[in-house]
């Protein structure tokens, strides 16, 4: 099984993450986290890029398309190995934050054509204000409309792709409980000691 979260900076993708992990292996699962960019060489330098003033430029984000999806084939085989373990593989983004940050994507399918699709996506939508404040309190205008334009892109794909959609701007423990009502049967596990 190999679960996903998905959304925009800030909405609690790593501290959700951790208290899914958490919560997974105490209900007696092997768990693997996993997170894009990895820590391979390619995905070294996609954080170098990220850092760059022009990150978010079409251009520039054309060539982090091209490093997404060479760093996510390269975390296939990982991927692939653990499942094989029958791991749970607990990814923090995916190949569809590639579908909401960069375009056209007509060419981010073809050149991610042979990535592994997660088999449950978990989107934490959250307003774009919010996440920015739990950031660092950046208040860039144009960061915020670039974030606003990948939060509506998001919410497009959840529903062709039927990801759950959970509300982040709720607390931490709001969060993860609504996370674990939706893991939960997928994994056969009872809710009770979720609600
Ligand atoms: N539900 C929440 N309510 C308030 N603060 C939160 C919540 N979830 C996460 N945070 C805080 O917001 C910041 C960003 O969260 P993080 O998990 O790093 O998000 P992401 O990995 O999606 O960028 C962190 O300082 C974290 O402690
Ligand atoms: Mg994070």
């Amino acid at each position: 099984m190999y679960i996903c979260l998905e959304g925009i900076d800030g909405s609690g993708k790593s501290t959700q993450i951790e208290l899914l992990e958490k919560w997974l292996k105490e209900m007696g699962h092997t768990v693997e986290k996993v997170v894009e960019p990895t820590s391979s060489p390619v995905g070294i330098l996609i954080r170098e890029m990220l850092q760059e003033p022009q990150a978010t430029d079409s251009h520039f984000q054309k060539v982090l398309a091209l490093l997404f999806a060479a760093d996510r084939m390269l975390l296939m085989d990982k991927i692939q190995q653990e499942e094989s373990q029958n791991k749970i593989i607990i990814s923090d983004r995916c190949f569809y934050s590639s579908m909401v940050y960069q375009s056209p994507s007509s060419w981010i399918n073809e050149i991610n054509k042979y990535i592994r699709k997660p088999d449950l996506v978990l989107l934490l939508d959250i307003d774009v204000d919010t996440a920015v404040s739990r950031c660092q309190g950046q208040d860039q205008f144009e960061k915020k409309s670039f974030l606003k334009e990948v939060r509506s892109k998001y919410l497009e794909i959840a529903k062709k792709h039927d990801f759950f959609v959970i509300n982040a701007n709720t607390g931490i423990n709001m969060v993860h409980k609504n996370i674990k009502k939706v893991v939960a049967p997928h994994l056969g596990i009872c809710d009770t000691g979720i609600l």
